[in-house]
């Protein structure tokens, strides 16, 4: 990984949205030293959002890395897109809906100079299709930071076909600043984390079906044999299974019928054991 220097990062950045993943966007770039503006939908979100970036921090305390209050004083949290007037960056991390995203995206770069970036924080939608009526998608890019942010080394940068070559060397200065590790991804569905990790899962959930062997052995022979540090059972139970039913129907409408999701996924979103979150999914949970 490139060593990243704080002078790289935008004096100022915002971030729309401030649910799960945008406190932890907003926690990353206050730790690298940015000035942080958080964007919600309503007062109340907003607080929300304060109180999570603030336990986001203190989490952070406790380990050492930061001084809770000193880093709660760069962050503002707001209301109107207004706010983000003199943000050299944006990151979008509202739902994943494409009118929502797109309407928001358009009504941010209303507020931006021209030369400031703009990133979504989208897990699958296209970085194209949300380009499309910006006015300067050259300063458009993915930025997909994985969940938990603070704790989460990975960042996929994703590259649309009019995102300049400036905004991709500027990037991943920026991730490396934040201290993660960036890939470099060309907008297609699923970038690389969901598309590889997806395959690896439908084909597990395949050999359960089949017969092959437990959801146990399956994955203790990823994590022993190939040593991934979860097998990609325990992961899908993790993540969700409705979350991954819903990933692999994409794909299959996009790449075809090797991400056709099997019966026995669909049988369980069904039957409503979702996984860790219902306490039943390929493993029982207390
Ligand atoms: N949760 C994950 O594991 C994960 C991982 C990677 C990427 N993502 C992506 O990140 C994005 C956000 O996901 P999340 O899990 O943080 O969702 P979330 O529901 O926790 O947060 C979304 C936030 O956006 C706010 N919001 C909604 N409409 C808004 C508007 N018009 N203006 C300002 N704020 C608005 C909501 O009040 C909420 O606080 C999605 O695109 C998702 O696919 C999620």
């Amino acid at each position: 990984m490139a060593l990243g220097s704080a002078d790289s990062l935008p004096a100022r950045v915002g971030v729309l949205g401030g649910g799960r993943m945008g406190a932890g966007i907003a926690h990353a770039f206050l730790l690298a030293g940015a000035e942080v503006v958080v964007v919600e939908r309503d007062r109340e979100a907003a607080d929300a959002a304060r109180i999570r970036v603030r336990g986001s921090l203190a989490k952070s305390a406790d380990r050492g890395d930061a001084d809770e209050s000193a880093q709660e004083l760069r962050a503002v949290f707001a209301v109107d897109y207004a706010a983000f007037a003199g943000c050299g960056l944006v990151v979008e991390a509202v739902p994943e809906d494409f009118a929502l995203k797109s309407a928001a995206l358009h009504a941010v770069e209303e507020q931006l100079d021209d030369g400031a970036w703009l990133a979504t924080n989208t897990s699958s939608l296209s970085v194209d299709r949300l380009a499309a009526d910006l006015k300067r998608p050259e300063n458009f890019c993915g930025l997909h930071f994985f969940n938990p942010v603070p704790a989460s080394r990975l960042v996929e940068l994703v590259l649309g076909s009019r995102t300049s070559d400036a905004l991709a060397e500027s990037a991943q200065e920026w991730i490396a600043a934040l201290g993660k590790a960036a890939v470099v991804v060309r907008d297609a569905p699923g970038f690389t984390s969901s598309r590889l990790g997806v395959a690896l899962a439908l084909e597990a959930m395949r050999m359960v079906e089949d017969g092959v062997a437990s959801a146990e052995d399956i994955d203790t022979a990823m994590t022993l044999g190939y040593r991934h540090p979860t097998g990609p059972l325990r992961t899908t139970d993790l993540v969700g299974l409705d979350v991954r039913l819903g990933i692999a129907e994409y794909l299959h409408s996009m790449l075809g019928d090797r991400f056709e999701p099997p019966q026995i996924l669909r049988d369980k979103v069904a039957r409503g054991e979702l996984g860790r979150k219902t306490g039943q999914g390929f493993f029982s949970y207390e």
